[in-house]
């Protein structure tokens, strides 16, 4: 059954397991589909000023436990504001025009869980490509905050509003639990208006050599020119795309951008599905379109058998 984003249980805990993503219908064609919106970066001193003043968050069941901004608070904020994503209806995915970011994906959980198990060296720079609520960049950046360690993460998503209303709110959540601001495994409210400081956070990012980048927009050539601007030649040591394959239209604009992002002796993991039933895209497909390019192999390093579709993480390198 499709996800609907608006008709979600708001007193529901269960916001791990969206399943596929299934477009809607009435745009399936590429024809109909609105322009692609163009890449903008974004450093995190403009979007620090949009973090809303209360967080209500649970937590993601990665292991560890990741905090994230819970989805009946997003779709508050959502409801309250006028953005081309306050009329989403009860579409999971309207092509174009928003691609299913501000919920956390099954297989974000299994990326999560995966790097948490497998990073001994926090890698110098990391790209996360569809990010939405981003729990293996978070999983990450709280291994940086936990080990003292810098590093530059750049968080790319479809829409400026995910990047605004989910994205960033669990970065500081992260760091809240870091902080000891939150307590315990349960749910609750963070009081960002009391207990966070732009200035101080930043501060304390800058210190720590931890440096955070935002960037909206679709995939394609003009991502990786952007890139450019964050990291010396817009070549990362780690590239992470979860959920991010099942439209065949974009997949391909996908794997261009990773290929031309990862450095040579890096590497990309990515988390999807084996097939997204109704939509086209999934694994096999991705590792058809990387390995016939030549200079890439895939390995499957996690495989997740499931009573549904199983899923699986792919690592990308060079040959
Ligand atoms: C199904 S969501 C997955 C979100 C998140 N990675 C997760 O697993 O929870 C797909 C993500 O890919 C991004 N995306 C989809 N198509 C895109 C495109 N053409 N260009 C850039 N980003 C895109 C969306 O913004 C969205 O965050």
């Amino acid at each position: 059954m499709p996800f609907r984003f608006f008709a979600a249980d708001p007193d529901s805990d269960d916001e791990s397991s969206v399943a596929a993503p299934t477009t809607n219908e009435n745009t399936s064609d590429p024809g109909d589909a609105a322009p692609f919106l163009p890449p903008v970066l974004h450093p995190l001193s403009t979007l620090l000023p949009t973090l809303p003043p209360n967080i209500a968050y649970n937590f993601a069941p990665t292991v560890p436990l990741l905090p994230r901004r819970a989805v009946f608070d997003t779709e508050m904020q959502l409801k309250t504001s006028d953005t081309q994503l306050s009329d989403l209806g009860d579409h999971d995915i309207r092509r174009r025009i928003y691609e299913g970011g501000l919920k956390s994906w099954e297989c974000s959980i299994d990326l999560a869980t995966y790097l948490s198990d497998t990073i001994t060296t926090i890698p110098s720079k990391t790209l996360e490509l569809g990010c939405g609520s981003a729990l293996p960049s978070l999983m990450l950046f709280r291994k940086m905050l936990e080990e003292k360690k810098g590093g530059t993460i750049v968080l790319a998503d479809y829409n400026l509003d995910v990047l605004k209303l989910v994205t960033l709110p669990n970065l500081v959540l992260v760091w809240g639990v870091h902080k000891g601001l939150i307590k315990g495994e349960e749910k609750g409210d963070f009081d960002a208006h009391e207990l966070f400081s732009a200035e101080a956070f930043e501060k304390e990012l800058k210190e720590a050599g931890i440096e955070v980048v935002f960037m909206e927009g679709a995939w394609g050539g003009d991502m990786n020119q952007l890139l450019g601007e964050t990291v010396e030649g817009g070549k990362f040591d780690l590239v992470l795309g979860s959920e991010t394959i099942y439209e065949p239209e974009t997949a391909g604009r996908f794997t261009d951008v990773v290929l031309e992002a990862v450095v040579e002796n890096g590497k990309a993991l990515v988390a999807a599905k084996k097939i997204y039933f109704g939509v086209g895209g999934g694994v096999d497909d991705f590792v058809k379109d990387v390995e016939g390019r030549g200079s890439y192999s895939c390995h499957m390093v996690r495989d997740f058998k499931s009573a549904g579709v199983n899923r699986e993480i792919v690592e990308v390198v060079r040959k």
